[in-house]
């Protein structure tokens, strides 16, 4: 049996290049006839309080991973709000899931540090992630570098419930594309939609120069070198897979990315705006996929709760 590849997206905003880099793209390149891809719409509420956003990026993510070359055939693509039995399987999974493994989670531990208000949904978010990942028996998690820990912690859930209960879980790994790392954004720091540094995957082309336009560069002439690691010949590579010549000046290297982005997203972009505009379609899709997800989901719930007691 083929192994089960999974990945999810978080539609709290407009999706960004390191979105693409970290996550869709390699994701997209792993996928097989077991991958599951899903918006994870159920984890933006802990951030996003407002149902038209929420509809919104939703609908924007959907598009997003159809437009980047999803096929809903061979993939299954759904809403993770359309499949309740992950929900049932995270409340299962609070009972072997130790406080302090939440304790440690960064995402938790980075609101806490930065005195932001903490919600029980951030909190254990990481359990929610788990039960996305166990209910499908995954093997493998493609994710950007940011998401390993919530993957081990999923893991340490499965391995967890497993020593409980005998074995039902399949324990996952996370997969990460080691050379793409973490996609800088324009002031220096991870690019992320909670920062406001984000260059979008789909805006249109005067926005992609304006965003290039404003990553920020230093002081070194036009023709001296500059360091290889910068954003932008970081970007220019992922792109191009070739190296832009670091004796150039930073107007120049900048319209230079600008071409070989726009070269490369111009396509996808015009698939994305057919699937924003026909979104009936999008709808069909995620129907369809949701079907099929919960026809897993409910075998996997099946042995939780005879493992479990409860059936
Ligand atoms: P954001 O930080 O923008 O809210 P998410 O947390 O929704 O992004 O991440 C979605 C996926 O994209 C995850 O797998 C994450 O690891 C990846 N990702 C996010 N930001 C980056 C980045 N700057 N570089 C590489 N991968 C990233
Ligand atoms: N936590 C992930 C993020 O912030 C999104 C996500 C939710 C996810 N559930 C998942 C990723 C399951 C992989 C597998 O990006």
């Amino acid at each position: 049996m083929k192994k089960v590849i999974l990945t999810g997206i978080k539609p709290t905003g407009v999706p960004h290049l390191g979105n693409y880099l970290g996550a869709i793209k390699p994701a997209l390149e792993q996928a097989n006839d077991t991958s599951f891809f899903f918006i994870a719409d159920y984890h933006a509420i802990n951030q996003t309080a407002c149902a038209k956003t929420l509809r919104e990026t939703t609908k924007q993510v959907a598009c997003i991973w159809l437009a980047c070359g999803l096929d809903p055939q061979k993939t299954v693509f759904y809403k993770q709000s359309d499949v309740p039995e992950i929900f049932e399987l995270a409340t299962i999974l609070m009972g072997v899931t130790p406080k302090g493994l939440m304790d440690r989670a960064h995402a938790y531990k980075a609101a806490k540090d930065e005195n932001r208000a903490v919600n029980m949904g951030l909190y254990t978010y990481p359990i929610l992630m788990a039960a996305d990942i166990l209910i499908m028996n995954t093997a493998f998690v493609p994710v950007g570098q940011d998401q390993q820990q919530h993957v081990e912690i999923a893991a340490d859930i499965a391995k967890a419930f497993n020593a409980v209960y005998g074995k039902t879980l399949v324990e996952p790994q996370f997969v990460i594309k080691r050379d793409v790392g973490t996609i800088m954004g324009l002031d220096g720091r991870k690019m992320s939609k909670s920062y406001n540094n984000v260059i979008p995957l789909f805006c249109d082309e005067a926005e992609l120069l304006k965003s290039i336009k404003r990553i920020a560069t230093d002081s070194t002439a036009p023709d001296a070198p500059k360091d290889r690691g910068h954003l932008i010949f970081q970007l220019y590579k992922h792109f191009t897979n070739t190296d832009l010549d670091n004796k150039i000046g930073w107007g120049d290297a900048k319209q230079k990315l600008f071409e070989a982005i726009n070269a490369y997203i111009a396509p996808m972009r015009e698939k994305y705006n057919y699937y924003m505009t026909n979104f009936s379609e999008v709808d069909k899709i995620l129907s369809a996929g949701s079907t099929r997800a919960r026809k897993v989901a409910r075998e996997t719930m099946d042995r939780v709760r005879k493992s479990i007691g409860v059936q």
